[in-house]
């Protein structure tokens, strides 16, 4: 069984309060439990940190096992050197997942430290964004 993570950065556990105009009205633990029925043979984890280094610590630990990781780093995107250089450390592939199109935003959020070290970037599809990732694991 394939074995993919799921990881959320900072704010991301509003999703469904947070700017719904924005990033839509669901939870992402109910749409985790969607995921999941989608993906029945995969071996599908969640981890959301609002901490930089939490976030580069579950790289570390996943980044030499997993056989993809889908991440939407949220804020630290436009800011964290720390992340990027965590996901060019390890061998699992990365899939960078914006829910909201962010080169359509805020000029400070169309520079994205992380895109340049993922396989490739899924931005403006809402949660879709997150099952399109794990089917390019898949397939
Ligand atoms: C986001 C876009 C980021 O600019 C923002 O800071 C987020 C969410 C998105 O999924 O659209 O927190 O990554």
């Amino acid at each position: 069984m394939k074995k993919i993570a799921i990881l959320n950065g900072p704010n991301l556990n509003l999703l469904g309060v947070r700017e719904p105009g924005i990033y839509g009205s669901q939870s992402f633990e109910e749409y985790f439990e969607v995921l999941k029925k989608i993906f029945p043979n995969i071996e599908l984890t969640y981890f959301q940190s609002n901490i930089e280094g939490e976030l580069v610590s579950k790289i570390q630990e996943i980044g030499f096992d997993y056989d993809g990781i889908v991440m939407n780093p949220a804020a630290y995107t436009h800011t964290s050197v720390a992340i990027r250089d965590a996901i060019s450390a390890v061998k699992t592939p990365v899939v960078e997942v914006h829910i909201s199109n962010i080169s359509k935003r805020e000029a400070f959020r169309h520079h994205s430290y992380v895109s340049a070290v993922a396989v490739g970037t899924i931005a403006g599809l809402g949660m879709k964004g997150y099952e399109l990732a794990i089917r390019y694991f898949v397939d």
